[in-house]
């Protein structure tokens, strides 16, 4: 069993290509209304969660939300790729202006596994090509450890489908804030 403990409140953000079960875990692992994900936010402004072209706005949307949650002392994940360093660190930027910890959980999934589910989902597959600058994307982020400079309190290393199946979160609540 891989025990996960979380300073609560913090931001988790999630890390990881389209199809590397990212929504999956955070189902399994947080309630609904403390996952704020792009694919909502795309739907929600452009009626189609791919639209691609609502990116601007649905980060802007789900900035200002992360931003209230974090600044009211809620846990919030951040349910998007955020392969880019630009991505994770404005996230980052925004938990800093909370005073509170940002912690990254990277699914690093063997490029079979992840091309495999994407290419199976019955809600909307990814373009192929979409996912594998992902998985380069993030084949870089973790053997350069590039996140290791966006400002993580601490960051978990997600890379066996075994250990994430048996993977528990829990929470240590934090009285006194940074
Ligand atoms: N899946 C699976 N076993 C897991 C995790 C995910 O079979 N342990 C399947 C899911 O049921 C889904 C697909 O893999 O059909 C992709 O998982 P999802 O959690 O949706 O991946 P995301 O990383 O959220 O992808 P995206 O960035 O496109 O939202
Ligand atoms: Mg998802």
């Amino acid at each position: 069993m891989t025990e996960l403990v979380l300073p609560d409140p913090c931001l988790v953000v999630l890390v990881g290509a389209a199809g590397s079960g990212k929504s999956t875990f955070a189902a399994r692992h947080f309630a609904p209304d403390e996952t704020l994900s792009s694919d909502a936010y795309r739907a929600a402004i452009a009626g189609d969660p791919a639209n691609q072209a609502a990116n601007g706005a649905a980060f802007k949307a789900l900035h200002r939300s992360l931003d209230r949650r974090l600044q009211a002392g809620a846990l919030t994940v951040v349910d998007a790729t955020n392969v880019t360093m630009p991505a994770r660190r404005a996230l980052v930027a925004i938990a800093g202006r909370a005073g509170l910890p940002s912690i990254a959980i990277v699914l690093d999934m063997a490029p079979a596994v992840v091309l495999a589910r994407n290419a199976a989902r019955a809600d909307r597959v990814v373009p192929e090509a979409v996912v594998r600058r992902h998985l380069a994307e993030l084949r870089t982020v973790v053997d350069r450890r590039t996140l290791e400079a966006d400002g993580f309190a601490s960051i978990v290393l997600l890379d066996d489908p075994a250990a994430i199946e048996s993977t528990v979160v829990r929470r240590a609540y934090r009285a006194n804030r940074d």
